[in-house]
């Protein structure tokens, strides 16, 4: 079901990056009721928003806060994940590019409440774009007393620190950013100890997406109970679903958390004429495949996980009849066999090992055996790797094989890929109205 915009409310207006434009539709007010707020109230006011990370795990945000230890002597950080490496995951940039001024409040109430006095944002170096127009809104926050010392008068000292990274996926995971941005070569680190104890420079530090933060102003703003009326009771907010692949209106569409595929595709204009859904994936590549099937489930954290997969970022990549589910796959197996850091042995050496059965398939050279490979690599990766990207890789395997194996079986039976040369009619067929 649509609603009324949150997070997106101000991305089709003109300028909607600037400072001006920001203050004119009552941005910075809600830094300045936190301000006037005490600390322990706000981490409580987020706490019964059951406001839930957006990064991918959907950890309690409220709850994450309320480890910093206090009075501990030591510096306190923010680390903002804006890495967004997800494989079909866009709403975290587009965030940034249309309204940098509402992550920034974000953080500058979150840093208050933590009481941090130095926050990181950790932006994909590729996104060359977004982090230039994140610059100029530090620069512009800098610039009216929103960030600096004595922010408002209130006597917090706020330094904010713009980091690009340099495209790799793994520094997306939380210990590896850390490392990164202490300038070591980006491999997570062994947990416990967590970050909210030893964090950057072994300091207490909260690490949230982008999303996340870019939540909290609407949030103090607004009340928990205004954030808990949208969206089922343990995942509630608003999300912004990024829709790709065999949709008429690819985008990011902004929609409460527990929305349907169903609903989104209503909303992205179904997926092309004359094409059945085949696959899909809720919450990108490292999340459990769906099918047909599972259209209607609610895509929020407890509903996805209760159907078998994973809700991730919300990154639902959209395959119809046309697409081949061994290709698909063999084309993320390859992104984490590159991606993989190599720290342990079951990543480096079962994505390596994915790819080559995924190439003796694609040939038409493999065989049940493979199948059977597969299955057993997969179970040498879940659980035993050191980080959750080698879980990531197992997750379109194995749910492939579950609901596609006779198309797996095709390949050997019929000498390679049963797709094969369809793509080019394909795209002939699509030339009419269908791709206007
Ligand atoms: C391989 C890998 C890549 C990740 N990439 C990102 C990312 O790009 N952005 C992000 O916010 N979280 C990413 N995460 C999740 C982070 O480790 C962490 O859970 C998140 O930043 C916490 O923020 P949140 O509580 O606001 O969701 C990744 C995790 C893994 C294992
Ligand atoms: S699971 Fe993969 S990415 Fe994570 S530590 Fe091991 S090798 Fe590195």
């Amino acid at each position: 079901m649509p609603i009324t915009p949150v997070l997106t409310k101000r991305w089709t207006t003109d300028e909607s990056w600037l400072m001006r434009t920001y203050e004119d539709d009552g941005g910075y007010r809600a830094l300045r009721t936190a301000l006037g707020t005490p600390q322990d109230d706000l981490i409580q006011l987020v706490k019964d928003s059951s406001l839930r990370g957006r990064g991918g795990a959907g950890f309690p945000t409220g709850m994450k806060w309320g480890f910093i230890p206090q009075d501990d002597g030591k510096p306190h950080y923010l680390v903002v994940n804006a890495d967004e490496g997800e494989p079909g995951t866009c709403r975290d940039l587009p965030l940034m590019m249309a309204d940098p001024h509402a992550l920034i409040e974000g953080i500058v109430i979150t840093c208050y409440a933590v009481r941090a006095n130095h926050a990181f944002i950790y932006i994909r170096g590729e996104a060359v774009h977004a982090l230039r127009r994140v610059q100029n809104a530090v620069r512009e926050a800098y610039a009216k007393g929103y960030l600096g010392g004595d922010i408002l008068g209130s006597g917090f000292d706020l330094e904010l620190t713009v980091h690009p990274g340099a495209g790799a996926y793994i520094c997306g995971e939380e210990t590896a950013l850390l490392d990164s941005l202490e300038g070591y070569r980006g491999q997570p680190r062994l947990k416990p100890p967590f970050p909210a104890t030893h964090g950057l420079y072994q300091s207490p530090t909260v690490v949230n997406n982008v999303g996340t933060l870019a939540s909290v102003p609407h949030i103090v703003s607004n009340g928990a109970d205004w954030w808990k009326a949208m969206g089922p009771d343990k995942s509630p907010g608003t999300s912004i679903y990024s829709l790709s692949g065999r949709v008429k209106r690819p985008g990011q569409y902004e929609a409460p958390m527990g929305t349907t595929l169903r609903e989104l595709l209503d909303m992205a204009g179904g997926i092309p004429a004359g094409r059945d859904l085949k696959f899909w994936t809720p919450g990108g590549s490292s999340t459990p495949l769906f099918t047909a099937e599972h259209l209607d489930v609610p895509l929020d954290f407890d509903s996805v996980a209760a159907a078998g997969s994973m809700n991730g970022t919300s990154a639902v990549m959209v395959f119809d009849d046309s697409d081949c589910v061994v290709r698909a796959v063999k084309r993320w197996c390859e992104f984490y066999a590159h991606e993989s850091c190599g720290k342990c042995t079951p990543c480096r050496e079962g994505t390596f090992w994915y790819v080559q059965i995924y190439e003796r398939l694609e040939r038409g050279d493999a065989s049940e055996q493979d199948l059977e490979t597969l299955l057993d690599l997969s179970d040498n990766i879940l659980g035993r790797a050191f980080c959750a990207l080698g879980d990531g890789a197992v997750s379109p395997v194995t749910s492939s094989l579950k609901y596609f194996r006779d198309e797996y079986v095709a390949h050997f039976e019929q000498g390679g890929c049963p797709f094969r040369g369809r793509g080019r009619a394909r795209v002939k067929a699509l030339s009419g109205s269908e791709r206007a």
